[in-house]
């Protein structure tokens, strides 16, 4: 999928700002996913190219780090934890749950754009395990259930503002 001009010129800035630094590629990769949400193909190559490194070695440190994304992430990004502490209170079940209600596997998007599944390992809510977090708002003791009534609140809220 092709980027805007002013996303491009965006990842062009960036990359000019950081590439001197020692370890560049991280800072550079974090910087372009905090303004755009995701790392987009087209910034693979403009990184490759100023750090004189192969697209594969790029790709290489994105694949390696759970954080960074690769496609356009929906409205609302869900975090389902699965640490330790939210695994020994049913956190497997909720992201099984969590799938079947979206329609979706980690890592992807809804196809109308309104929902990601991530998972993330500890969102230091380990008392009120499971937990899951929607933007900056952590929801704790998180089942099935709960999970659909955020979700059908979330879309009725989206559709109010819509
Ligand atoms: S283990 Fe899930 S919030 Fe800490």
């Amino acid at each position: 999928m092709s980027i805007s001009n002013e996303d491009r010129q965006q990842i062009v800035a960036i990359i000019e700002q950081h590439q001197t630094l020692p370890g560049a590629m991280l800072p550079i990769l974090h910087a372009i996913q905090d303004k755009l949400s995701y790392i987009p193909e087209d910034a693979i190559s403009k990184i490759a190219t100023a750090l004189n490194l192969s697209r594969a070695e790029v790709h290489g440190v994105i694949s390696f780090y759970h954080h960074f994304r690769t496609s356009k992430p929906g409205v609302h990004t869900i975090e389902v934890c699965r640490a330790e502490s939210c695994q020994a209170m049913g956190s497997r079940e909720l992201e099984q749950q969590a799938k079947q209600k979206l329609g979706i596997d980690y890592h992807q998007t809804t196809k109308d754009q309104r929902y990601s599944l991530e998972p993330v390992y500890c969102l230091g809510n380990c008392a009120c395990s499971p937990a899951i977090r929607i933007g900056d708002d952590i929801h704790g003791e998180v089942d099935g259930e709960k999970f659909s009534t955020i979700i059908d609140s979330l879309s009725t809220y989206s559709l109010e503002l819509s």
